[in-house]
């Protein structure tokens, strides 16, 4: 089988941290040309080391990062550190990066990249809020067509995480979102309806643990971390992966089922900004945007998760 040409857009945070080293531990199968990084989670500059600290843990220096956007397109930056910790990595125990960012922005380098991919689309992969992949396609609109895909995670077709109404990537950029949702790229959305059924619990942490590698110590300290509220809030223990659902999608689509819908963001609405609108039985007729994933075998996601993760050492 040919290797998937990916971008990975994100902003580090624990959840990231686990889609990166998925990707990274299935090379044979993902081509990841490069990452590049956004304010969510916690501020750019962090998000930024965090990239190079989780490469450097691969032992992959050689992949190059690309900082981002420091902002959203409009509203004022919203971060996470409640859940993220005060670097975005808490619990990881990682040492600062010994390298640096290239000097390219990321939008620079999403752009390049789709122009040299005449012969190969590209698939990208936003794991946190939108603004980098807006802002690529605001600027040269004609690229979208050497978009593969883009497998995202955000938004939610039940209730938010942030807000009662919206989920967080979406909350914090809301009109790049809507940008993103409009481009006309087919686009596979994974919301926190479906990324909720992916609950890293103590067992399935302990399955990683077992590794005893440099990898499986990060990802254990991340994912062993007291999550606020935890299980009296949730009804179940451990944190929700969202954002390795993206990658396990592009791995294994077999694991998972969704909906073709039309779903547009909520940019206008004060207590409902960020909101993703998801049609869900097709009410408003619509030609759907997106597949919007709905069901996880999360079991054996967790099961190839943790057989993945054992390839880096
Ligand atoms: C999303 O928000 C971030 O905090 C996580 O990394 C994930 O991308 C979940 O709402
Ligand atoms: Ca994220």
């Amino acid at each position: 089988m040919a290797r998937t040409s990916i971008v990975i857009d994100t902003d580090p945070g624990q959840d990231d941290a686990v889609a990166i080293l998925l990707a990274l531990a299935e090379r044979g199968h993902l081509d990841l040309l490069g990452i590049t990084t956004v304010a969510g989670n916690v501020p750019v500059e962090l998000t930024t080391a965090n990239a190079l600290r989780l490469v450097e843990l691969a032992g992959r220096a050689d992949l190059p990062v690309f900082r981002g956007a420091s902002r959203p397109l409009l509203r004022k930056l919203k971060t996470a550190e409640f859940i993220c910790g005060p670097d975005g990595l808490q619990g990881a125990g990682l040492p600062p990066p010994r390298g640096a960012p290239r000097d390219a922005h990321a939008v620079a380098f999403l752009l390049d990249t789709l122009r040299n991919a005449a012969g190969k689309p590209v698939t990208l992969c936003p794991l946190g809020p939108l603004t980098n992949i807006a802002l690529a396609l605001a600027q040269e609109p004609a690229l979208a067509a050497r978009i593969e895909r883009i497998v995202l995670m955000g938004g939610a077709r039940d209730l938010g995480n942030v807000t009662p109404a919206a989920e967080f990537n979406f909350f914090v950029d809301p009109h790049a979102a809507q940008i993103v949702l409009q481009s006309g790229v087919p686009i596979v959305m994974f919301g926190l309806n479906a990324t909720h059924q992916a609950m890293a619990t103590p067992e399935r942490v302990g399955r990683i643990a077992a590794h005893g590698t440099a990898v499986a110590r990060a990802v254990t300290g991340m994912l062993e971390r007291p999550r606020p509220g935890g299980k009296a809030k949730f009804g179940v223990e451990g944190h929700p992966l969202h954002d390795p659902c993206v990658i396990a999608y592009l791995l294994w689509p077999e694991l998972f089922t969704g909906r073709d819908c039309h779903v547009a963001v909520e940019t206008a609405g004060e207590a409902s900004i960020g909101r993703s609108l998801i049609d869900w039985w097709g009410s408003q007729r619509q030609p759907a945007n997106a597949h919007v994933i709905d069901r996880i075998d999360d079991a054996e996601m967790f099961r190839r998760l943790a057989q993945s993760l054992a390839k880096l050492g």
